[in-house]
């Protein structure tokens, strides 16, 4: 028997995170936040002094990686080869390395096999931007979950303050143009909403209505 999967994709501060989770926990499934995956080899490699265009050295970084999400009604925790990762892979600087390595196809299949194996019983809910369209294109259940640069960018700086960091609001929205631009028109795995998926404006939602929209796909489709 296949184990149902359902993948949220979309762009940075849509709400993926956050309904992924909500549904998760809702289903009893796996989690997998595959942006947090980039984020850590981006990380790793800054780190590491090892420059973002090092494709070799990206990939080898990549097949080193072992995480696991653990998650509850608060938050999700990253853990990396047996410890928790905690804040750092939030800051706009691990978002732009992340974003830079996601760019090679080599590293893009490295990351491919510890992406799938989470795939595990009673099922899966995944967030990213490819999950339906490349690592699990036979997803139960597959959504796309949009809102515009504004809101998204506004989230995010509310989010980073309440976390205690320093930003401005024009950086944030200034840095989300430059790496949507960059995950929408790569050449592999571009962000695009994969056929057979249902498209979610978040723009004027809570993430409650959010989640009851996501609830209703999920009834729809057997899952709940
Ligand atoms: O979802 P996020 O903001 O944590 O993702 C950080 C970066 O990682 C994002 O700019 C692009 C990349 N990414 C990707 O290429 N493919 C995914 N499935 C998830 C994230």
């Amino acid at each position: 028997m296949t184990v149902p999967i359902i993948t949220i994709d979309g762009p940075s501060g849509a709400g993926k995170g956050t309904a992924a989770r909500l549904i998760a926990l809702e289903l009893g499934f796996h989690l997998l936040d595959s942006g947090a995956i980039y984020r850590i080899l981006g990380l790793a490699a800054t780190d590491a002094q090892i420059e973002l265009d090092d494709v070799d050295s990206l990939v080898s970084l990549s097949n080193s990686l072992d995480l696991s999400f653990p998650y509850d009604a608060e938050g999700t925790e990253i853990v990396l080869n047996g410890a928790a990762v905690g804040d750092q892979l939030r800051t706009q600087a691990v978002a732009d390395a992340a974003s830079q390595v996601a760019v090679h196809p080599p590293v893009r299949d490295a990351l491919m096999g510890l992406q799938r194996r989470q795939a595990r019983d009673p099922g899966l809910v995944g967030d990213g931007r490819d999950l339906g369209t490349i690592v699990f294109p036979d997803a139960n259940l597959k959504i796309f979950l949009d809102a515009s640069v504004e809101v998204r960018a506004e989230r995010r700086y509310l989010e980073l303050i309440q976390s205690g960091q320093t930003v401005e609001r024009s950086a944030i929205l200034r840095d989300l143009e430059i790496r949507d631009v960059r995950d929408r028109t790569r050449k592999v795995a571009p962000l695009v909403p994969a056929n057979d998926a249902y498209v979610i404006d978040s723009s004027d939602k809570t993430a409650a209505q959010v989640l009851a929209d996501v609830r209703d796909l999920c009834r729809a489709k057997g899952l709940a």
